[in-house]
């Protein structure tokens, strides 16, 4: 089915200037980009999309970081286009990441770990509209 999913390339694959590599391989995949802005995120900011977390004992580090540099936010649109993004991202940890995927690739770390991608349609839904009025994002 035609989905949409929100993707974030985190500030240590920015830092690393690999924007337009990873944006190469959604696009190669056939995910196109709907939306797309560059942000520092604030700490509310980061703390507010990544509330599903607040309990975890790696909720500061993974806030902090988040907050330590630009982020460069998308809405991928495409068939089958959450489950597509999560094969292209790989493992949340890089080290388990299979070879080819973006963690394998551009990760260092499990809390420096490249890109962000929703993992189902209703948090894709809740991700999408805490970064992009729906007049921001254009169907493809
Ligand atoms: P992300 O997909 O952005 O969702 C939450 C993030 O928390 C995750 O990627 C990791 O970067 C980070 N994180 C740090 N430690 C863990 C952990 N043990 N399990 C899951 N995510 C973690």
């Amino acid at each position: 089915a035609l989905e949409r999913t929100l993707s974030i390339v985190k500030p240590d694959a920015v830092a690393k200037n690999v924007v337009g590599e990873i944006y190469s391989r959604f696009e190669k995949a056939g995910l196109k980009i709907a939306a797309a802005k560059m942000k520092h995120l604030s700490r509310k900011e980061a703390e507010g999309f990544y509330a599903v977390h607040r309990e975890r004992p790696f909720f500061n580090a993974l806030v902090e970081f988040m907050c330590s540099g630009p982020v460069m936010i998308q809405v991928l649109e495409g068939d089958n286009a959450i489950a597509k993004n999560r094969e292209l991202m790989g493992a949340t940890n890089p080290k388990d990441a299979a070879p080819g995927t973006i963690r394998a690739d551009f990760a260092d770390s499990i809390d420096a770990n490249a890109v962000h991608g929703s993992d189902a349609a209703e948090t894709a839904a809740v991700e999408i509209a805490y970064f992009f009025p729906s007049t921001e994002v254009y169907a493809r």
